[in-house]
């Protein structure tokens, strides 16, 4: 046994494609069940797909980097479902393409933040935060009431991911462009904030 664990400490191709085989196997062990198991394949009961305006929100929150502070995903364990709410699944994400659920929680998990604050309150908060939660480390997004939206490719984005399989009409196609101008770059991601956490 010590001269089999010798020789493959000291072969490095070896020990590499030992590494491997294990990996593999450990691989196979957490994703295989998956692929068989419908309920992570279905949609939940009221999931929807992002509004023009959430989904323009949503490319905003990507932007500024919100996800490297802010997770949106809450375990089943007692203390997070306590703090957050629920704990997620699935289904509630089949429309998140790419998924933000993010691994770094420098502020809270944002899964479940959808109306538990007014509109006006995120208005305050995004534009400083220090105005509604005086010791709060986020930095502030003053910029975001100011800027109106780009709503040049929004159409092109709803055709993209209909392509994918997000069951949006030809009407909500044809009206995203004309109903998304003239909005701030606020307003889509108070929009998007205020649906997270509701298609449970
Ligand atoms: C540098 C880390 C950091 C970044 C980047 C960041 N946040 Fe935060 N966020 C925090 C911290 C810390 C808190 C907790 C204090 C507070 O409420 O301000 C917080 C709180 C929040 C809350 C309130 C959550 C609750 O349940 O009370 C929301 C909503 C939020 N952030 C949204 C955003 C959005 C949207 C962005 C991107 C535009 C963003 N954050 C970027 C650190 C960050």
């Amino acid at each position: 046994m010590l001269k089999l664990h010798r020789t493959i400490e000291s072969n490095s191709a070896l020990l590499m494609f030992g590494i491997l085989i294990v990996s593999m196997i450990g691989g196979f062990v957490q994703i295989v069940p998956n692929l068989f198991d419908e309920s992570l394949h279905k949609g939940t009961e009221n999931v929807k797909p992002y509004t023009a305006l959430q989904l323009t929100g949503r490319d905003i929150y990507i932007r500024e980097g919100c996800v490297g502070c802010h997770s949106q995903q809450i375990r089943p364990l007692v203390a997070e479902v306590m703090r957050y709410g629920q704990a997620s699944v699935a289904g509630e994400h089949i429309y998140d393409r790419p998924f933000l659920w993010g691994s770094k929680r420098t502020g809270p998990d944002l899964g479940r933040v959808g109306g538990k604050y007014s509109d006006k309150w995120h208005e305050l908060h995004l534009t400083n935060p220090r105005s509604v939660v005086p010791a709060s480390i986020m930095p502030a997004y003053p910029w975001l009431a100011k800027n109106k939206v780009d709503a040049k490719d929004i159409t092109a984005k709803l055709e993209l991911l209909k392509w994918y399989g997000h069951p949006y009409t030809d009407a909500e196609i044809e009206q995203a462009e004309q109903a998304i101008s003239g909005k701030t770059e606020l307003e889509a991601v108070i929009a998007y904030l205020q649906v997270l956490g509701t298609f449970r």
